[in-house]
């Protein structure tokens, strides 16, 4: 699966996005180093703060069919060119790198891909 396909999924996942609060529907695909895909959409909560991203969601659907290992993931909205990852986001897929190895972080730009390496965007992440 190239990247390409994996942003290709993230869009179609965020069309089953549950966003009615702040309608901003969003969609994460990810590989992990089985070569599986797993993909999220985000679901908000009428209690706001229970908000699910889309990538917490697509990494909940990986570590449950027991993968540990990220290798890239797709994130996208039809709302924002460049939908990039929040902190917390950025936080929890860092617990999932695998080791001496990035996490390509994928966005969609002006119909191009851009791809980010995670340590970039959270450099000195926290680890045990
Ligand atoms: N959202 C994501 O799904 N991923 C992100 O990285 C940024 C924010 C969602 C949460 C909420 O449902 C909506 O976008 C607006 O914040």
């Amino acid at each position: 699966m190239n990247y390409e396909e994996l942003m290709q999924k993230a869009e179609e996942v965020s069309k089953n996005s549950y966003s009615p609060y702040s309608k901003f529907p969003v969609g994460a695909c990810l590989l992990t180093s089985s070569g599986k895909i797993y993909t999220g959409c985000n679901f908000e909560n009428s209690s706001y703060g229970l908000t699910i991203c889309a990538e917490r969601n697509a990494v909940g659907s990986a570590i449950a069919e027991g993968e540990r290992e990220i290798l890239a993931v797709a994130i996208y909205s039809p709302n924002q060119d460049c939908c990039s990852p929040c902190g917390a986001c950025r936080q929890v897929l860092q617990e999932f790198k695998p080791q001496n190895k990035d996490i390509d972080i994928i966005l969609k730009s002006n119909e191009e891909l851009k791809i980010i390496p995670l340590s970039k965007l959270l450099p000195e992440g926290f680890s045990l």
